[in-house]
């Protein structure tokens, strides 16, 4: 039904994922077929037809549809999540769905206020190969992390949870949390403590509130069981071991941070994953420049997991397919995945 002014929200609906092979993609087909028909759909959308296609509404109402969910305000639709021990054929939920989205239209709509934000913590694989290198080329162990982007500061735990790679593995035998296939034949994982840790987002969830866990929960896709998982695993790691996060701007942030007293024994490592590609260019080169300007009076790393940045200009190369790299003070050490697992180490080719 694309006309001549381009695709309708119906459209974008139907074409999210183009199937109804789970939960979502079976709500998102029915949603377009019912805002064709002019339905509740239409009244949920309402003044969001022509929003940018990248701001995902559908995605923001179904994260809000799983709050209320995980809040227990809707237990009939338990039997739809597979986060929850669900195991009915979602082809069947909408019927269930239906009249949740009626009694709850006000609050869904105030969810499409809500950015959808993920903190994925098997990223940190890639900070442990980072730190392991920096760790290498100073000699020194004690670490303070400081991360900007951080969202509920998950990327700040390395030191709490188990990896298992290809023939090497690292972290406590009793972590809540185990990263696995983490590949990296030939890594050698050094040790290191951390002596502070502290994070900054411009908008940080404290996931040590329910509500924040829930919140943070709410964006990953509920039949994605491994992330639910690891989520488990990392927010059992943040109740023993409080991260501290200021709700600041990267770059600005940084600057102040590496202005901070800091022993001489201290290794600051300033790590980011999957944050720079949503940072304006002048953000990312103040950064940059403060990390340039520290190393004058501190040891200082800078560690990111991110899409390199294209071949002919300071953009970030999001071609489909294009893997995340692991830089060490911008030299690549190693490619990994969205979520972390599997890394390749850069030498191994
Ligand atoms: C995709 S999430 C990644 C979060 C986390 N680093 C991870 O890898 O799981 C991107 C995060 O960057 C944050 N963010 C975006 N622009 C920012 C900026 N200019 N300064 C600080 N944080 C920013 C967002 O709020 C969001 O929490």
């Amino acid at each position: 039904m694309t006309s001549a002014a381009g695709p309708t929200l119906a459209d974008r609906l139907r074409e999210h994922f183009g199937h109804r092979d789970h939960l979502y993609g079976v709500l998102l087909a029915e949603m377009a077929d019912d805002w064709d028909e002019g339905g509740l759909t239409r009244e949920l959308f309402d003044g969001w037809e022509d929003a940018e296609a990248r701001q995902f509404p559908q995605l923001r109402l179904l994260a809000g549809l799983f709050r209320l969910v995980l809040r227990g305000e809707a237990p009939q639709l338990v039997p739809y999540y597979a986060c929850l021990g669900g195991d009915e054929d979602p082809a069947d939920a909408w019927a269930a769905v239906r009249p949740v989205l009626a009694a709850h239209t006000e609050e869904l709509r105030s969810a499409l206020d809500e950015a959808p934000q993920t903190n994925e913590p098997a990223r940190t694989v890639a900070l442990l190969v980072g730190l392991s290198e920096a760790v290498r080329r100073t000699g020194i162990r004690r670490v303070r992390l400081l991360e900007p982007g951080a969202s509920a500061g998950l990327g700040l735990l390395p030191d709490r949870y188990r990896y298992v790679g290809d023939g090497w593995s690292h972290g406590p035998a009793d972590a809540p949390l185990v990263v696995e296939d983490c590949g990296a034949a030939g890594f050698a994982p050094e040790a290191f403590e951390v002596v502070d840790r502290r994070g900054c987002d411009v908008a940080p969830v404290d996931a040590s509130s329910t509500d924040g866990a829930t919140y943070l929960r709410s964006f990953v896709w509920p039949w994605m069981l491994e992330r639910h998982v690891r989520l488990d695993g990392a927010l059992a790691a943040l109740r023993t071991t409080p991260v501290a996060l200021d709700r600041a701007r990267a770059a600005d942030w940084v600057a102040a941070r590496l202005a901070d007293p800091v022993p001489d024994d201290v290794l600051t490592v300033v790590w980011h994953s999957v944050t720079r590609m949503y940072w304006p260019l002048e953000e990312s080169l103040a950064l940059e420049a403060a990390v340039t300007e520290a190393r004058s009076r501190i040891p200082v790393s800078h560690i990111s997991m991110e899409n390199p940045w294209a071949s002919d200009a300071r953009v970030p190369d999001t071609t489909p397919g294009r893997l995340p790299v692991v830089e060490v003070d911008g030299e690549v050490v190693a490619s990994c995945g969205h979520h972390g697992p599997p890394v390749t180490l850069a030498a191994a080719g």
